[in-house]
């Protein structure tokens, strides 16, 4: 088998969308970003790449490149999926940590983990997720983290 491990920040601001996951949620900041700033997938994305020494997100997606402007992070996950089956393997189970403050995540825990399984191709089972705030150390901020583990197709 192998590990991956990626993550990913973005400064929250007003009067922007939050998905996360690639599940909308409701909230008065959300991520600055190029794209459409989901934390979340980056840091999946990250670590499926990682897991397979295929370099990182910013490099087969620069934020430089008009294309990528409000992009739906869906794609970028995709895109290391191909990658990963490239190499011969699948995902098997995911552990991701996302840190924020506010909105709360609990009331979105179902539906991003069943988001997250149906794009990964695994059960809901095997997509674990926890939710922490930073306890006011970076409140602008939110912060995801992720391991995946990859086993043989
Ligand atoms: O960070 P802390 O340990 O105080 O989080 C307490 C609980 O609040 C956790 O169980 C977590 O599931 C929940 N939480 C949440 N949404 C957040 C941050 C934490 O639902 N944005
Ligand atoms: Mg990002």
């Amino acid at each position: 088998m192998r590990i991956g491990y990626g993550e990913d920040a973005h400064r929250l601001v007003p009067n922007r969308r939050m998905v996360l996951g690639g599940v909308a949620v409701s909230s008065e900041v959300g991520p600055l970003a190029h794209s459409d700033g989901d934390a979340l997938l980056h840091a999946i994305t990250d670590a499926l790449l990682t897991a397979v020494a295929a370099g990182d997100i910013g490099q087969l997606f620069p934020d430089t490149a008009p294309e990528n402007a409000g992009r739906d992070s869906r794609v970028f996950l995709q895109r290391a999926l191909s990658i990963v089956r490239a190499h011969g393997y699948r995902v098997a189970q995911l552990s991701a940590v996302v840190v924020l403050d506010r909105p709360k995540l609990g009331p979105y825990r179902g539906r991003i983990q069943a988001s997250l399984a149906e794009l990964l191709g695994i059960g809901p089972g095997e997509v674990g997720l926890a939710f922490k705030t930073s306890e006011g150390l970076a409140p602008e901020h939110i912060q995801a983290r992720a391991v995946v583990r990859l086993v043989p197709q």
